[in-house]
């Protein structure tokens, strides 16, 4: 079972600058909500309740403005500081004491995911006990990301970060399980060319030993990328479509904790007098 959960929310945003030289890029609104709300969302949605958020050095206080500890959400949040960025292995190893042996779910603080099907994909991930799950979606620009290449019984038979040569068009999303291994595979690691370590480089180790999965988000899901300020529009036209059209919100993470049980109406209540007179509160105000 996977019952923890990491958030890597650091990084510098320079592509987005100078948005990002005074907020944290997942601090901005995608629609009408800050983007680190998505992936939070999706943790919650796969049943994760202990959630560690790592944010680059200095930038604590902006994050415990509009995510003090989770207890308004029912669940635990708990933040540590990442000094520079050393790639995304790194997460394991700066939350060791946070994972203390246990099998961590990792998903990038700008990756968007949603999909008809996803809850209960997501569900059925967070039961493994052994080995590395990760979680793949066709792409028409694979070069951009990590791929893996499956063989027809679907077992990953190549994987590698931005290729230039095409190798597959199934990019390796933002969001892994590991099981209880993934910290002292993440200390043995060497930092690239570009001097980072390298997801690839650790699920590549669980590829060596046969302890590797994947599943697959079909056409009717959607991965999207926040990487730049023309995706970032994107994704949120996105929201907007859906959100508008339907008249459900996507990522209310009040919404998700109230139908879990793990709040009730009068937290709702609070959390209308925190975020005010707002579009999001009339939401809210609806769930009651
Ligand atoms: C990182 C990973 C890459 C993965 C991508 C998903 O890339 O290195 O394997 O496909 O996230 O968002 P980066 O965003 O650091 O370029």
């Amino acid at each position: 079972m996977i019952k923890k959960g990491i958030i890597l929310s650091g990084g510098m945003g320079t592509r987005m600058s100078p948005l990002t030289k005074a907020v944290n890029k997942q601090l901005l609104p995608i629609y009408d909500k800050p983007l680190i709300f998505y992936p939070l969302s999706i943790l919650m949605l796969s049943n994760i309740k202990d959630i560690l958020i790592i944010v680059n050095k200095g930038q604590l206080n902006q994050y415990k403005k509009i995510l003090p500890n989770g207890k308004n959400f029912g669940i635990k949040i708990t933040y540590l500081e990442q000094s520079s960025p050393r790639g995304l292995p790194d997460a394991f190893i700066i939350g060791e004491k946070f994972i203390n042996g246990e099998n961590v779910a990792l998903i990038l603080g700008d990756n968007f995911f949603y999909g008809q099907n996803l809850t209960s994909q997501l569900q059925k991930n967070t039961k493994l006990n052994k080995g590395a799950k990760i979680i793949l979606h066709r792409v028409r620009k694979p070069e951009n990301y990590g791929v893996a290449k499956l063989n027809n019984k679907k077992k990953v038979i190549a994987i590698k970060e931005k290729p230039k040569k095409f190798v597959s068009d199934l990019a390796v999303t933002g969001l892994y399980f590991f099981d209880k291994n993934v910290v002292n595979y993440a200390k043995k690691l060497k930092p690239s060319k570009r001097g980072e370590l390298e997801i690839v480089d650790l699920i590549n180790l669980y590829k060596k030993k046969g302890h590797l999965s994947a599943d697959l988000i079909g056409r009717g899901g959607a991965w999207l990328d926040t990487g730049s300020i023309e995706d970032f529009y994107k994704t949120s036209a996105f929201v907007s479509a859906i959100e508008n059209r339907q008249g459900f919100k996507i990522a209310c993470l009040e919404e998700i904790a109230l139908n879990s049980k793990w709040i009730k109406k009068n937290n709702i209540l609070d959390a209308i007098k925190f975020y005010g007179n707002c579009e999001y509160s009339n939401y809210l105000k609806k769930l009651l």
